[in-house]
């Protein structure tokens, strides 16, 4: 295995982005299984940028509940229910959530007290059903754009390319 985790903190976050594609398609090639994807984007993304936590909740019971892991960084909660937080609403309206400043989001489930702003990306496969959320804290305000959704969306569309 060739590839090390580049640091991008200071690289402009599209390009960034398109470096980390680059890394995961090269890693994973060949690769068809989701723990496997999870692991390796959970730690390029967590390395690169250097975040707090940097992770996937598994859709364990579909529109039900969410399980922790593969993830990166200090622990986190162990199950969320669809609907609970940030990665619950992320799951239950199959939708990115951003949140600029945690303490300000209702109902926000606190894993580590460092954490100050948070984005959720659902997950989904090839046929358009949701697998999991990939979760990023990070301990500065107002740490994620658009611009990382993008990106971010960009990283798990691996998930939609393999055949299981
Ligand atoms: N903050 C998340 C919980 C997961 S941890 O941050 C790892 C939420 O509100 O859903």
């Amino acid at each position: 295995m060739a590839e090390t985790i580049p640091d991008l903190r200071d690289v402009p976050r599209a390009r960034a982005y398109t470096e980390l594609k680059g890394h995961a398609d090269a890693i994973l090639e060949g690769v068809d299984d989701e723990i496997t994807g999870m692991a390796t984007i959970a730690a390029l993304v967590h390395h690169a940028f250097g975040y707090l936590w940097t992770g996937f909740y598994r859709v364990v019971v579909p529109g039900q509940l969410l399980r922790v892991g593969p993830y990166q960084g200090s622990l986190g909660c162990l199950d969320i229910a669809f609907g609970q937080g940030v990665c619950g609403s992320a799951a239950a309206g199959m939708k990115a959530v951003i949140v600029p400043d945690v303490d300000k989001f209702p109902g926000h489930i606190s894993c580590d007290a460092r954490s100050r702003s948070e984005i959720v990306v659902p997950v989904t496969n090839a046929r358009g059903d949701l697998i999991a959320v990939f979760d990023v804290d990070s301990d500065r305000l107002d740490a994620f754009k658009p611009v990382d959704q993008q990106g971010l969306e960009m990283l798990l569309s691996w998930f939609a390319t393999i055949r299981k």
